[in-house]
């Protein structure tokens, strides 16, 4: 009976972790800011990631992860062999770049900043407007977007089938017949689903190992989840509800401000609103927002304690939160130990164009 009774606790228990999982890949509701508590570090709330999803369509296998990470750091896949996914997603500057928006091909910039490739897999959808389901249906994108990439997927698959060593790897993987670009993409979102950080010292922390956050930092994260309620918007392991909410950040360009989630839907609430970042390794991804408007993690919590911006349609979860220097201070330290310890993230070097397939 009793053996019983545990089987049926425990079966609960799984049930509600999967669905609280479930929940936060879906991107449904954050729950009320009054019951997120610091002490309860379950999979509702802040906590460590888990384990990738990876799509049914596209398993992935260690050649197939292999191939993509040196399809992400090759640029001959753009039209004059300058520019990689790792040229704007470059580890060393947290899977980003040095901003405040991206440089591409032939030294033109777009208007926004490169979101972090690293947990991009945990974001239910792609891009700051969230524009694009999967990581395989955004990979095809920068290839040739003018101001990106600049190239063809025509031009991109002849460049790709010519090289002898990637020929062979492609067919160890896809089997025979011609180099598509959807397995291009496959590769390449195989490879970013391993670019996850279940290893930060806040996620040693969260794991029980109570000596793993500083005194500073573990006033941080209950000013996080208290009094600054940044839960109210960045919750879950992922520390995103994968929501889209308006900052009231100024147009850059008044004449045409970027619209953003408005573009997707046509709603008008969701004008000017951006999907919510991930905050973990956001010490190594400076300047910060979509249009790389705040230049350090401080100006940030500044822009925050102010309320946000004054531009129309505002979040009803922006306003003044009243911190003090110290508790600015603890919020920064607090972000900072988000920062990823996982080689997989943190220490992987760019190969040079000699080290990739010839
Ligand atoms: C010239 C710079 C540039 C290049 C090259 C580039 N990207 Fe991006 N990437 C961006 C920018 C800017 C955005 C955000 C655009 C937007 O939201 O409209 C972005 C968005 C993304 C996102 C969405 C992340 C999120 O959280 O929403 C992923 C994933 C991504 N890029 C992967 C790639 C891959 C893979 C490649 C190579 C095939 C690549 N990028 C090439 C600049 C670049
Ligand atoms: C109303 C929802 C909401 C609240 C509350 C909120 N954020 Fe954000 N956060 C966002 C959105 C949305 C963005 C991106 C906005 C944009 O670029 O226009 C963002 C951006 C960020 C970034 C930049 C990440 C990057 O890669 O550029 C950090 C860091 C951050 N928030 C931390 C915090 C902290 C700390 C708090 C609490 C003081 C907080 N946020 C409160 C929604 C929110």
């Amino acid at each position: 009976m009793r053996r019983i009774v545990l089987f049926a606790a425990l079966l609960v228990g799984l049930l509600a972790a999967a669905a609280g999982t479930a929940s936060i890949l879906a991107g449904q509701k954050a729950p009320p800011i009054t019951q997120v508590g610091v002490q309860v570090l379950g999979p509702q709330r802040l906590g460590p990631l888990p384990p990738v999803v990876h799509p049914p369509g596209n398993p992935p296998s260690s050649a197939k992860i292999q191939l993509g990470k040196e399809l992400y750091f090759d640029p001959r896949l753009s039209a004059d062999g300058t520019i990689s996914c790792a040229t704007c997603h470059d580890p060393a500057l947290g899977w980003s770049d040095k901003g405040p928006t991206s440089e591409g091909i032939h030294g033109q910039f777009g208007g926004r900043r490169a979101p972090p490739v690293s947990n991009a897999a945990y974001s239910p959808l792609q891009f700051w407007d969230g524009r694009s389901p999967s990581l395989e249906d955004q990979a095809k994108g920068p290839i040739q977007n003018p101001i990106e990439m600049g190239n063809t997927h025509e031009a991109m698959i002849q460049t790709v089938s010519a090289i002898g060593a990637y020929q062979s790897e492609f067919k160890a993987v896809f089997g025979t017949g011609p180099i598509t670009v959807d397995q291009v993409a496959d590769a390449i979102a195989a490879f970013e689903r391993t670019v996850v950080t279940t290893d930060s010292r806040f996620d040693r922390y969260a794991r029980g190992d109570h000596n793993a956050l500083t005194k500073l930092e573990k006033e941080g994260l209950e000013i996080f989840n208290g009094k600054a309620h940044c839960t109210g918007c960045h919750w879950g392991p992922y520390f995103s509800d994968g929501r889209f909410h308006n900052l009231g950040l100024p147009p850059k360009d008044p004449k045409n401000p970027d619209v953003g989630r408005y573009a997707v839907t046509k709603d008008h609430r969701d004008m000017g609103a951006f999907k919510t970042p991930t905050v973990r390794d956001a010490a190594r991804r400076p300047p910060y927002l979509h249009d790389g408007s705040e230049k350090t993690l401080e100006s940030l919590i500044d822009f925050y304690d102010k309320g946000g911006g004054k531009g129309p349609n505002l979040d009803p979860l922006m306003v003044p939160l009243g911190l003090a220097r110290h508790e600015k201070a603890a919020l920064v330290a607090f972000i900072k130990s988000l920062d990823s310890l996982n080689p997989e993230v943190a220490d992987v070097k760019a190969p040079a164009l000699r080290d990739l397939p010839h």
